[in-house]
């Protein structure tokens, strides 16, 4: 895939792994970026750390169905096409279920999944015209294995693994390539109040994802062998999983006890 001339946008591109991929397209030669995301700031100073992209600033709460609209409409009249969408922004809300806020439940499937599918549905017509096209999902590792106090987060997270399923076989014939990448922990602003050792770099997160984007890869997976080896053990035997993560259940407990970034 060839990025200089493609329009790209990224949901929550402004911080993190979605800025990790915006700086990654960019040195592979991409120029044209719609970047999505609440605050203004982190959007206005994009302008100054990379001078030379045309960038159109979406601010805009991917959790609000009207807003999510108005962003597609305004990438459709300044641009009049997309070729790639990256579906990065994301939430977390970390607790037991009874000790969660109904807020946070409803906000979490808000902005990670209901509004990644709106968006999604309202760029479509966009995607459908490129020549060669790409959506990227960014899920989780609990995308594939829930774990508890991730209640909620892993609902979402493995709601995007279904959905991005779902449109590969649903647009076999487009020129869309649909993929899903899978970041365990990474050192980006979201883990801030989640103590978490060895986490990954978000420029790898990126690199390996781009690099997937090229090859064609439909899911990216992080975590290395035993990631993929425990993947299946939750699938074949999820009883002998319930064990394993029952030995880590207090560990959990105190490592996810301040874990919301909303
Ligand atoms: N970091 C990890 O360990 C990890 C692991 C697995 C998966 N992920 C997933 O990777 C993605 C990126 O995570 P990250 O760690 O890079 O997060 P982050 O550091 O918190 O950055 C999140 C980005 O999304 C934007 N955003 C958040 N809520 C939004 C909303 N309602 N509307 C529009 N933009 C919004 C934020 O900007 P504003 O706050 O200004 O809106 C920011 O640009 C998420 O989907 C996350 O679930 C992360």
């Amino acid at each position: 895939m060839e990025f200089r001339n493609k329009y790209i946008c990224i949901t929550g591109g402004s911080a993190g792994i979605g800025k990790a991929i915006l700086s990654d397209l960019i040195n592979r030669g991409a120029s044209h970026f719609a970047i999505i995301a609440r605050r203004k700031e982190p959007l206005k100073a994009l302008e100054d750390e990379f001078p030379d992209v045309s960038f159109l600033l979406i601010s805009a709460d991917m959790g609000n169905p009207a807003e999510v609209s108005k962003a597609a409409e305004e990438i459709r009249e300044s641009w009049g096409r997309l070729d790639i969408l990256i579906n990065n922004a994301g939430v977390v809300s970390a607790a037991l279920l009874d000790e969660m806020s109904d807020e946070d439940i409803i906000g979490q499937i808000g902005i990670n999944l209901t509004g990644l599918i709106l968006f999604t549905k309202k760029c479509l017509p966009m995607l459908k015209e490129s020549n060669e096209a790409a959506i990227m999902n960014v899920s989780s590792g609990l995308g594939f294995i829930a774990r508890p106090f991730y209640n909620v987060y892993a609902v979402t997270k493995a709601g995007v693994r279904h959905f991005s399923e779902a449109m590969r076989r649903e647009l076999k014939d487009f020129p869309i390539h649909v993929m899903t990448i899978y970041p365990t922990a990474t050192d980006t602003p979201m883990m801030k109040n989640a103590t978490v050792g060895n986490m990954d770099d978000p420029a790898d997160v990126a690199r390996v994802s781009i690099d997937g984007m090229v090859s064609g890869e439909i899911d990216v997976v992080f975590g290395g062998d035993k990631r993929l080896e425990d993947i299946r053990k939750n699938f074949l035997e999820p009883g002998e999983m319930d064990k394993v993560i029952e030995t880590q259940f207090d560990a959990l407990r105190e490592r996810t006890k301040d874990h919301r970034a909303m």
